[in-house]
């Protein structure tokens, strides 16, 4: 069993015990610019193959670009320029899409995005664990990645996320460094209700 990093244990406290692996998953933005190793990459997609989903439709997809690749600025320019301060740094881009329809008879999905999330967490503890920043995106133009990626209507574009080897506070702008810290979480009670919705 992983044990919480140092860094978290300064700022997380769960009032149960859960996995480590949780908490210690956050969003960093500093990275060093420096290349993933491939099966490093395909560890990290392995992970999301592997979430549940409705009649195991599994209806992810992910389109992705390292940096010094000729995919790289196509992926790279989809991004507000707030996200491509700091994504310029990443080791590879991603873009995660879902498919809208089963597979086995062509009707509509209602989870397609639900299960894409279960599968992007997986992705992200995995990375996490293994060492690297992975940062969510929706800072981004979803109808341009349609266009610029050759997406299907049948897919729906979901989130970006950024992953790369994790780099020093100190090579974010001023106002990104002061963000750079695991952040908290609404009390458990705001969040769950037994038996009928209670605002
Ligand atoms: C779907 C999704 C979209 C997000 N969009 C952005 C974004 O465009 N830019 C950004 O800097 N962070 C973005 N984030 C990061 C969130 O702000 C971050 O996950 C949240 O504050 C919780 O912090 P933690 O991931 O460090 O636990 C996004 C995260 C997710 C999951």
């Amino acid at each position: 069993m992983e044990k919480l990093s140092n860094e978290i244990k300064q700022h997380r406290k769960s009032d149960y015990d859960i996995s480590p692996l949780i908490l210690n998953r956050w969003s960093p933005r500093a990275m060093t610019g420096a290349e993933i190793d491939e099966r490093e990459l395909m560890a990290i997609f392995e992970a999301a193959r592997w979430a549940p989903s409705s009649y195991n439709n599994q209806p992810w997809r992910f389109i992705y670009a390292k940096r010094n690749t000729e995919h790289w600025d196509r992926l790279f320019n989809l991004m507000v320029e707030f996200n491509q301060s700091w994504t310029k740094n990443a080791a590879v881009l991603v873009v995660i899409i879902s498919k809208k329809t089963f597979d086995h008879n062509g009707q509509p999905s209602i989870t397609h995005s639900f299960d894409a999330g279960a599968a992007w967490e997986n992705m992200a503890l995995e990375a996490a664990r293994r060492g690297y920043v992975i940062h969510g995106m929706q800072g981004f133009d979803y109808e341009k990645a349609k266009k610029a990626l050759g997406i299907p209507e049948v897919y729906n574009v979901e989130a970006m996320a950024a992953i790369g080897k994790r780099g020093k506070k100190s090579d974010l702008p001023q106002e990104l460094q002061e963000r750079e810290i695991p952040s908290q979480r609404k009390p458990l009670k705001e969040i769950i209700m037994e038996g009928k919705f209670r605002a």
